[in-house]
Order: structure tokens, then sequence, then C-alpha cells
């Protein structure tokens, strides 16, 4: 019987790779970026900074970004292609925006159906000018300026993405830019912010609003970055360990900062055996190690009110909820839809192939545990999304292989070593 045994050294973080690159692009001088995940999202955004008159290159496993300072970027010739990669889109659209340059950026099929106005009529009060397919989409035109106007932002969908685009944009802009986000989203680019020396303010506004204050231009003197582990690539094997018995991992250099760690709470609540220790803090997020071991799980319900912590999450979630006793109900997904696949019908049509009981009723997603026992082959849809990709690859351990899951070769969007650390777990 496979079992999850061992300990890994989990890769680096996503969300903190594109940042990582984004602000030392920023920055005046040089910075070396250590274990930054060179996954294909991640290389978009590298390769889009080089368009842009970046110098970045690679010297043994570091990093070197030679940054231009927040009003640095060079117009490019052609398109920026973002590929498959919301964050590259969002973020570098908002860094661009307040730079006097003009930029055309193009993204893949299930890019080019993402909203992308969620950012640009922001940057649109501001005085950028915009040209957008169809009102939402890429391909859509920048034209960038230095004189944008410093305003006060409303931010009404709960988006990290957004709020990242705004905070960059402010960077280069004269005078004082609020970012009011009125539910708490991820917060790596104000702690890498504050790492830097960055000067702004965050104000608590009451009934969990935040306010974002920012008085530019500024500039970053540049700081060496080590990225940490990605919490949601350690979440599938955390999964798989509470799952699969016998399974006892330790993962190592997980970034636990606590706007990505709220499935460890949801999995501690349906009686996951998890230990988390802190070992260290590193370019402003704290750091540790994971250790999960096979548990009976139990069904729970898990509200709206913490799906901007889990957003990323909810694909491996489902799974755990598949092996729980009981009925598990998930509140809120709204958000699910619009990501590399619907992930709602992602979900949905994979668990119902299987023989599960899931249904979705306005953006709640319920699903009723049971022990598998798949005996034929079953062909699963990752919809080219890496995240459903990973999760039935974990679902996969239980049911002896026989889930043919296509297009595996997604995985690399956020995690090219998965198959690697699986195979040395089990
Ligand atoms: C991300 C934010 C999240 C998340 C995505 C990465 C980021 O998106 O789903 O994988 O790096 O800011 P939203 O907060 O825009 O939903």
């Amino acid at each position: 019987m496979v079992k999850f045994k061992g300990s890994l050294k989990i890769s680096g973080d996503k969300s903190i790779s594109h940042r990582a690159l984004i602000l030392s692009s920023m920055s005046t001088g040089v910075t070396k970026i250590t274990n930054l995940l060179e996954s294909d999202d991640v290389i978009r955004t590298l390769k889009i900074l080089r368009r842009l008159g970046i110098r970045i290159m690679k010297e043994k496993s570091c990093w070197y970004v030679y940054g231009n300072g927040t009003n640095g970027f060079i117009e490019p010739k052609g398109y920026l292609d973002c590929g498959n990669s919301g964050t590259t889109a969002r973020l570098m659209i908002g860094a661009v925006s307040s730079n006097p340059i003009k930029c055309t950026f193009i993204g893949d099929d299930s890019l080019s159906k993402r909203s992308m106005s969620r950012v640009t009529k922001h940057l649109e009060k501001m005085g950028a000018i915009i040209h957008i397919t169809k009102k939402d989409y890429l391909p859509l035109m920048v034209s960038g300026s230095e004189k944008l106007l410093p305003i006060k932002h409303k931010i009404q969908k709960a988006s990290a993405q957004v709020k990242s685009a705004l905070i960059l944009s402010a960077l280069n802009i004269h005078g004082k830019t609020k970012i009011i986000e009125t539910i708490p989203t991820r917060d790596h680019t104000e702690r890498m912010l504050k790492f830097l020396g960055v000067d702004f303010k965050i104000k608590k506004l009451g009934n969990k609003a935040t306010q974002i204050e920012l008085n530019g231009p500024y500039e970053i003197k540049p700081k060496n970055i080590e990225v940490a582990g990605d919490p949601s690539s350690a979440s599938f094997f955390i999964v798989g360990a509470l799952i699969t018995p016998k399974s006892k991992i330790t993962l190592y250099n997980v970034m636990l900062n606590p706007s990505r760690t709220e499935f460890l709470k949801v999995l501690k609540r349906m009686g996951g055996k998890l230990k988390i220790k802190k070992t260290k803090k590193n370019c402003g997020e704290d750091i540790g190690n994971i250790t999960a071991e096979f548990s009976n799980l139990k069904g729970i319900n898990i509200p709206s009110n913490k799906s901007a912590f889990l957003i990323d999450e909810y694909p491996i979630l489902s799974i755990a909820a598949s092996q729980a006793k009981g009925k598990t109900v998930m509140k809120g997904l709204n958000e699910l839809r619009h990501k590399e696949s619907d992930r709602i019908k992602s979900i949905i049509y994979n668990f119902k192939k299987i023989g599960y009981n899931i249904n979705d009723e306005n953006d709640n997603l319920s699903i009723i545990g049971k022990k598998i026992k798949v005996e034929r082959e079953i062909k699963i849809k990752s919809f080219n999304d890496h995240r459903i990709a990973m999760s039935f690859s974990i679902l996969n351990i239980l049911c002896n292989n026989n889930l043919k899951i296509d297009n595996k070769k997604c995985i690399s969007i956020s995690y090219p070593d998965f198959e690697k650390h699986l195979n040395y777990l089990i």
C-alpha cells in the first residue's frame, strides 16, 4: 500500500516570486534572488520585464535583477505575452501604467477569458488610456503616463492581484494614492515593500476594511530576496498525507503568511493531525515546517468570510472533503469561476465521473465524503488547470493509479517539480 513518508523542502512561492522580480526591477540597483520559482507563470513575468528593458540573468542557482527605478520601463517592441498567468497580466498592467510607454498585453485562451477591467477601470480613473477587448479582456493596450492622478480607490471584489496592480502603479505616481480594500486579501506586496524600506501607511478602517496610502514617486533601494516555500504547493502533499493511511511527512521552509495558511486551520477543524512550527522570519514573511499525518477527517462547513484566504486551496480541500466522514460545504466560491478554469465546474465534473455526490448551489459547493475503490480507468479532465491536475493526482494515489489525467503538462504553470516531489514522498 502506497503511503506518504519522509521530508521535503518545498519549491518557492509563486506570488512572492512574481513580486520579487517586479519590485527588484523597479528598484535602483542589483538584487540577488534565491529560490525563485521557475514555473511557467513566473517565467512569463521575467520575460516581460526583460522586454521592458530590465537586465535579468541567472548564475548558478541565483537570479540577478538590474533594476531601473519606478520610472524605468522602456517601451517594448511587439506584444507582452502573459501566457496563462493572471498574476503577470494584472500586476504588470498596473506596473507599466505610470510609466510613459505604450504596452500591448496578450495571453492564452484561458487568460483571454479572464477579467482585466477589474484592474483597468481603476487605472482609467487615474488617466491611463486603455484599449481593451470587449470591455474586459486581453488583448489590451495601455498608454501609460507619469502624470497619472493620485486618487482614492475602493476595491469591492476581493483580489490581491487588483490591489497589487494599484500599489505598483502608485509607486511612480506623484502624490497620495489611497487604496481601500473592503475584504482582506493576501498581503505579500505590502510585506515586500515594508521589507524593502518603502515608506507607506496601512490603516485599519473597521469592519475589516483597510486603507493603504502611498505617497510617490518612490526610490526603492535593492535588497536581496530569498523566496520561501509555497504553502499552496505544500497543500497537495499535506492533504495527500492526511487522507492516505499510515502516512506522515514533514515539509520544510514553507511560508506561513496568515493570508495563505487558512487551509491549515480548515484541515485542523476537519480533524487533520498537523503540526506547524515557525522557524524564522525572512523578507517580511514567517517561515516554518509543517508535519502532517494520516487522520480520520470529518466533513465541516467552510464559511465564505475567509474565501479570499483559501482561494487557491479549494480544489485540494475538495479532495480532503471527499475522504472525510459526512458532508462538507464550502461557501462563497464565486471567484473560483474566474480562475485558470471555472474551478467549481472542473471539480464537480471530475468528482461526478468518479461517482461522488457533489453539488453546487449559488456558488456553495457541497460534497459527501466516501471511501473509494476505483478498479477501472477513469478519464479526468484537467481543463488545462494546474491546480485541478495536481488535486486529482493526489486522489489518484487512493485510486490505484486508475485516474488518467489529461494534459498534466499544465502543472508546470505553478509547480514544475510536483511529479518529482510526489514520487519522492510516496
Ligand atoms: C494571487 C492572488 C490570487 C490567487 C493567485 C495569485 C497573487 O488571486 O488566486 O493564484 O499572487 O496576488 P486573486 O487575489 O486576484 O483572486
